[in-house]
């Protein structure tokens, strides 16, 4: 998809990492100085600093952390994935902004991303409590051509790809609880929530949300939450940047969604397990049918947890597994 003009000059200080003339830029992009000029003063005035030295330019030194479209593309290497933004301030939630533009005819990969939702949704109904610049808040449309029934490999696919991204970026130990938590020391660091709209038992497009806890402290957080819920800000020493995480996040979907196609579930669910936080531990698993504990040993070729049970092996595909202490 073809970037704006603001996007390329980010995109060109962000690969040079030293100091453009506006006379190179004018060239490379092929228009007068006066726009360059003013490109970099609206990137000023979103919180980009740049140092100006006479004879030689512009350098782009310091970044703010925004999720704009540009500062996400500066970084992004999917070629599908991320490459559409909606970006918004607020929204109640990006999922149904996400709905809203996949009936609208949005392309496959397209993202919609917010620093705030003032009624983020959670799994099975709960609220997910997304405040202004402490997260990451998006949703991804993606339209897979695909069965119905394989919605649970796209929920273990983002789980898998999330938790690369955030390890790559912030060497934290992520692990993944299932089917599709994210922890970090114990605690929830991400949550992924896929919704699927069908049709004849073949999927339109599926919207996969994914919130990411990044600034906020514990202390700070409604108490039903304080003590389950982490931020990545409070493991990490270094300064966190979002957009770098949003676009490490879109390049891990699209390799494992291009694993999948090429090569179907197998290798996602070796990846899986291999995050996973307890295979091999005692859990207990809370369905609609009831509650029963069990061990975790592994996935179903369908992305069910396997229970083994003293009255045998059970397949779940929905519920609340907690970790027996
Ligand atoms: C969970 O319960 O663990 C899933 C949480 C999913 C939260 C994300 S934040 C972005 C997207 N918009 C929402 O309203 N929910 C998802």
């Amino acid at each position: 998809m073809a970037l704006t003009l603001r996007e390329t000059v980010l995109q060109l200080f962000t690969e040079a990492d030293t100091y453009l003339s506006g006379e190179d830029i004018s060239h490379a992009l092929g228009c007068t100085r006066t726009a360059v000029w003013k490109h970099i003063s609206e990137l000023r005035r979103l919180g980009y600093v740049f140092d100006a030295k006479p004879r030689k330019g512009y350098r782009l030194i310091e970044r703010p952390d925004v999720l704009v479209p540009e500062e996400i593309k500066s970084f992004n290497r999917a070629q599908q994935i991320g490459q559409a933004i909606r970006y918004v301030d607020s929204t109640v939630s990006t999922q149904h902004m996400a709905h809203e533009w996949a009936q609208e005819g949005a392309r496959h990969g397209s993202l919609v991303i917010a620093d705030e939702q003032t009624g983020g949704k959670g799994r099975l109904g709960r609220m997910w409590y997304s405040p202004p610049g402490s997260g990451i808040w998006m949703s991804f449309i993606l339209k897979p051509h695909l069965p119905l029934t394989h919605t649970p490999h796209l929920t273990l696919i983002f789980s898998v790809a999330v938790a690369r991204a955030l390890r790559k970026e912030t060497a934290a130990d992520v692990t993944i609880k299932w089917p599709n938590d994210i922890f970090v020391e114990g605690r929830k660091v991400c949550g992924i929530l896929t919704e699927v709209r069908a049709e004849a038992d073949r999927i339109h497009y599926a919207v996969a949300g994914v919130g990411i806890n990044v600034h906020f402290h514990s202390e700070d957080l409604p108490q039903t939450i304080r003590t389950s819920a982490i931020s990545l800000s409070e493991i990490v020493e270094k300064p966190l940047h979002r957009a770098q995480i949003v676009a490490a996040c879109c390049g891990e979907i699209e390799d494992l969604l291009n694993v999948y196609e090429r090569q179907s579930f197998s290798p996602i669910k070796s990846l899986w397990e291999s995050y996973a936080l307890m295979l091999g531990k005692q859990v207990t698993v809370h369905t609609a049918e009831g509650t029963r504990s069990g061990e975790a040993i592994g996935l179903d070729d369908r992305g069910a947890l396997l229970l083994k049970t003293p009255s045998g092996i059970e397949h779940i595909f929905s519920a609340d597994v907690d970790l027996n202490t």
